[in-house]
């Protein structure tokens, strides 16, 4: 295969049903762009990893990789950045909830000069549909949080949905943590000044399986933001 432009990072766990379709999707997508999909699975119990690698056996853009003993979204991204081989990177959800129509969109900002384009749910024309009042809530919460503290050049740091230059993994790699659901906001507080595109987005609902974001994701979020606050105060770069 040729080097690959564009890497594309996959985290699933427990997928099964929607990885399939989700690799379909975002191939037709970005046919004409030389890239590779990188599925990072954490031992799924119902064999998304199985189905993933039978599925790269056909399809050579696909990489799937199987961690075991090892759970985690950020660190699960992580490992695929280290594998992949793009001048460009990009994250995104494997339950479909991400808009695979501005994938394409991501990479051309970032042709186009931007550092970091992230598709936002909060600048006009993005959203989410039928989330319940909890889930707008806790979302809202920790934006501001993020917000608030780290001052943040972002409307969604929330966002698991970005494209990069691989400069701007490579400038922060060895200061970026492992922990919890946030690399995002990881990446652009490690990183100085960046040219950042928002891209609108309307987040979709999954259509199977469940959301991992629990309790102890959101006190891994919250740790996070004292930790950036920190550095960032005490250890400006
Ligand atoms: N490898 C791995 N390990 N993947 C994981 C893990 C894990 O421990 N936990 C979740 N994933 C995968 C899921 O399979 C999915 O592809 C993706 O990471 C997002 O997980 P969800 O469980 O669907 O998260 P969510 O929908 O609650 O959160 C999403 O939306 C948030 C915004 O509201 C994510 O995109 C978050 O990053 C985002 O902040
Ligand atoms: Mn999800």
């Amino acid at each position: 295969m040729n080097e690959p432009l564009f890497s594309l990072i996959v985290p699933t766990y427990n997928e099964a049903e929607n990885i399939v379709p989700f690799l379909t999707a975002v191939h037709l997508m970005i046919e004409s762009i030389p890239h590779e999909v990188i599925v990072v699975d954490d031992d799924s119990p119902d064999l998304t990893w199985d189905i993933a690698s039978h599925y790269a056996e056909q399809h050579p853009w696909v990489k799937a990789i199987r961690r075991r003993n090892i759970r985690g979204l950020s660190s699960a991204v992580l490992e695929g950045f280290a594998a992949a081989h793009g001048e460009i990177l990009g994250v995104m959800d494997a339950d479909l909830s991400h808009d695979e129509h501005q994938l394409p969109i991501l990479i051309l900002k970032v042709q186009e000069g931007a550092d970091l384009a992230v598709g936002s749910r909060r600048v006009p024309g993005g959203g989410a549909t039928r989330w319940p009042w909890y889930r707008r809530f806790t979302s809202t919460v920790a934006t501001r949080l993020a917000t608030w503290f780290l001052g943040l050049p972002l409307s969604d740091p929330m966002s698991g949905f970005f494209v990069m230059k691989r400069s701007v993994y490579e400038g922060c790699r060895t200061r970026l943590y492992p922990t919890g659901y946030k690399i995002l906001l990881e990446l652009v507080s490690q990183s100085g000044p960046l040219k950042i595109a928002e891209v609108p987005f309307v987040f979709r609902d999954r259509r199977q399986g469940h959301s991992k974001l629990g309790f102890v994701v959101m006190a891994q979020y919250v740790t996070m933001i004292f930790r950036l606050t920190y550095q960032r105060v005490f250890w400006r770069h």
